[in-house]
């Protein structure tokens, strides 16, 4: 998607994917910025290894606890801190920024996929782990009114929801099965990667028509076994694809300083993911 981005910019830039030891990381990231590169993105499990290795971080990677972009920036000739990207030529030293672009992503997929608005809603978060973590604080700093975490480790929800509630006090947080209608529901558990993977929410537990949509990080089949049985509920459903794409142009943005060609990102990304 991004060198699709690129192209239509006409950027003479190329995205490259690399594959890093953990220990290797910071040697890695230290390599990349000595051949001139202006940023990169980093996944599992170097996001929270990141962290403390970035000359400075951004008010996004603080909140959020990860990094998923970092962007190299070297002094313009006023001495202000400026993407290398966007300077004409480098002198100087270059520094590491930290962000992370993947916690808004949620939001935004949330608010244009499924059309439904955070702000306010009763929302389910099923799953604890890494991705869920985020979700749930971006959701809570986002106002939802009511969270509802359920995850396969309860000790994890329970511990997730005591730090929501120490950070986000206005929102209520509870764990288990809702016992309320609710705006939506996001899945954050791996569960629907895998042929034959069972639904992350027990249907007969919690009937999905209580939901208006449902919302799954999973884009890989484009419609998991919730999604599918979400739709049959008569939910509104989206898939992953989005959350992915926006924290992509977010980066693409932090790295270019324009903004991201989203059409063009997407269609990219759908053709590499369904070949169509
Ligand atoms: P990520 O970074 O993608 O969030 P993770 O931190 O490994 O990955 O988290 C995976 C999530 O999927 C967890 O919520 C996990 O539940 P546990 O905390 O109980 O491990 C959930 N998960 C994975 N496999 C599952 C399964 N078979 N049934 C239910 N939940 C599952």
């Amino acid at each position: 998607m991004h060198n699709a981005g690129f192209a239509a910019l006409g950027l003479d830039w190329r995205y490259v994917a690399s594959e890093v030891a953990p220990e290797r990381l910071a040697e890695a990231i230290a390599g990349a910025r000595t051949l001139g590169y202006c940023g990169v993105n980093l996944t599992v499990p170097h996001k929270l290894l990141a962290l403390p290795m970035m000359d400075a971080l951004d008010e996004s990677a603080k909140a959020w606890g990860a990094v998923n972009t970092v962007l190299f920036e070297a002094e313009d000739a006023e001495g202000v801190w400026t993407p290398v990207g966007q300077l004409r030529e480098v002198h100087g030293p270059v520094r590491t920024r930290g962000f992370n672009t993947d916690a808004d992503a949620v939001i935004r997929g949330i608010r244009e996929d499924l059309a439904i608005e955070p702000r306010g809603a009763r929302a389910l978060l099923l799953g604890a782990g890494g991705a869920g973590r985020t979700a749930a604080l971006r959701l809570a700093d986002e106002g939802v009114s009511v969270l509802w975490l359920v995850n396969r480790t309860e000790s994890k929800a329970e511990a997730l929801a005591v730090e929501i509630s120490d950070r986000f006090p206005a929102v209520e947080v509870r764990t288990g099965i809702p016992d309320t209608d609710l705006e939506f529901i996001v899945n954050a558990t791996s569960l629907g990667l895998r042929p034959g993977d069972g639904l992350p929410l027990d249907p007969e537990a919690y009937p999905l028509q209580r939901a208006d949509g449902v919302y799954d990080m999973v884009y890989r089949p484009a419609e998991t076994p919730l999604l599918r049985t979400a739709r049959e509920a008569g939910c509104r459903t989206a898939n992953g694809l989005g959350m992915l794409l926006y924290q992509g142009a977010a980066a693409f943005s932090l790295w270019t300083g324009r903004p991201a060609p989203l059409e063009a990102m997407r269609n990219a990304l759908h053709a590499e993911i369904y070949g169509r």
